[in-house]
Order: structure tokens, then C-alpha cells, then sequence
């Protein structure tokens, strides 16, 4: 399997604390079968998660590598960033201040989970119109989107990826939460389910539960597409597969 958002780097933003706890987190990931993870910290929150692509981003994540290798924890590690979708997003991300998945042009994006949807639309195709494309972040938890599902699939079929927490479907963010993302799988309407785990135990790397749940409930070819397929792709920078979208009308 592949983990396309963690917050596994080591004390830089709500998740990992420090290096022990990152390397449990590493570790729990590859015993349940995630062979490679992305580590995508919280970026570009004014005030709270003042994150760039710098020098000093770029020695914690070495930092991480080489520990993990010390340790030796067989897992693939590549860089991304959560970004926090601001007007100048575009601008970030041609500049190079933020770092893409794995440096394709996908990057991984979050907005606040009460903001306009029109907003929303206007960033991610100016970030388009740069050659960017937007994977977006736990769409289900957002508050504008449970209310208006179309948005949905309106954005799966202008071509950007919808990311889905693992824990949303499970009930770990509350019935809202959980009813929206299994109506986005319903319609057909996700790219890729990743972890965005937090913690070694609570919100955590372990995949073993949400792929049973996957198989058990869509079938194995809906779980090899969602934690496999459509991750690998990304990292690749190659065009997403997918089923025929549904559309909620
Ligand atoms: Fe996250």
C-alpha cells in the first residue's frame, strides 16, 4: 500500500512530536503493509503552521530518512506538503516555496472546513491553469461539501483527486462525516484513501482495518485502485483511473 498524507515529520505541526514517535509511526505503517508513505505536515498556515520548503525543511525530512534507515524500517519515504489553501497558492507552488507530491505537479491540498466553495473553485483552477493538479484533502469532513455533495462530483470530473481519510468511513469523525464519505465511494467519486494519521495509536498509520473494510465492502479491485493504483500514479505524476463518476442530480 501507499500513504499519501501523514503527519509523520517530527515536531513541526499538530502530529508527531519528536523522532521516537515518528519512527513508531513508521513502523506500525510497514507491519501493516504500507510500503511507501508520504510525509505531508501542515504548510502554509499563517501564524500556526509557518512551513516552506527551506533549507530547514529539507534537513528535518533528511533527519527522518536517515533515522529510519538506522532503524532499519522498510518503507519508502517521500516528501509532500498538506497545503493550506491560500490566495497566493499558485504562486507557491510555481515559486517551488512548497513542495509537491513526491515533485510531480500533484500537490496535496486542505481548506478550512467551513469556507465558500466558490473560493475553493477559483484557486484550484488557477493552480490548474499553472500545470498544477489539486489532490484534495479529506473532502468528506468539510462542511460545505457534506451539505452540497454535486461539489463532489463536479471536481472528480474536472480532474482532481479527492483524498479520503481513512478513519471517515470507519466513523472516527462522526456520522456526517462517515455518511458523506461512503456516499463519495457509492458515486465513484474518490482517487486514492490515505491514513492522514497524526499519532502512533489514536489516528494512526496502522491500514489494516480500512482495507478490510475496502475489500469487504467494494472488493478488491476498489481497494488495490484506492491504496495502490491511483497513490502509485500520483507519485508518478500519470493520470488518475476511476470508475464512472455518479452524479448526485
Ligand atoms: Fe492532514
Amino acid at each position: 500500500m501507499i500513504d499519501l498524507h501523514t503527519h509523520v515529520l517530527p515536531g513541526i505541526d499538530d502530529g508527531s512530536t519528536d523522532m521516537d514517535m515518528s519512527m513508531e509511526m513508521l513502523f506500525i505503517a510497514a507491519e501493516s503493509g504500507v510500503e511507501t508513505l508520504v510525509t505531508t505536515p501542515h504548510c502554509n498556515i499563517p501564524g500556526e503552521f509557518d512551513n516552506y520548503a527551506d533549507k530547514e525543511m529539507e534537513l528535518l525530512w533528511n533527519g527522518l530518512e536517515q533515522e529510519r534507515e538506522r532503524a532499519g524500517i522498510p518503507i519508502r519515504l517521500c516528501r509532500g506538503m498538506e497545503i493550506f489553501a491560500t490566495p497566493d497558492l499558485p504562486e507557491l507552488l510555481s515559486e517551488e516555496r512548497v513542495w509537491t507530491l513526491n515533485g510531480t505537479n500533484y500537490f496535496l491540498t486542505e481548506f478550512a472546513f467551513d469556507e465558500d466553495p466558490e473560493y475553493c473553485w477559483r484557486i484550484l483552477e488557477e493552480c490548474e491553469s499553472q500545470g498544477f493538479r489539486p489532490i484534495i484533502a479529506h473532502p468528506e469532513r468539510y462542511f460545505f461539501l457534506q451539505d452540497d455533495l454535486q461539489i463532489a462530483y463536479e471536481w472528480c470530473t474536472a480532474g482532481y483527486g479527492l483524498q479520503l481519510n481513512k478513519g471517515s468511513p470507519l466513523g472516527r469523525f462522526g456520522p456526517e462525516v462517515q455518511q458523506t464519505a461512503i456516499e463519495l465511494l457509492n458515486h465513484g467519486l474518490i482517487a486514492c484513501v490515505a491514513s492522514d494519521a497524526h499519532y502512533p495509536h489514536r489516528r494512526s498509520t496502522y491500514m489494516g482495518e480500512i482495507r478490510r473494510f475496502l475489500e469487504e465492502t467494494y472488493g478488491e479491485d476498489c481497494l488495490y485502485l484506492l491504496l495502490e493504483e491511483n497513490p502509485a500514479r500520483i507519485l508518478r505524476g500519470d493520470n488518475l483511473l476511476g470508475v464512472e463518476p455518479i452524479p448526485f442530480l
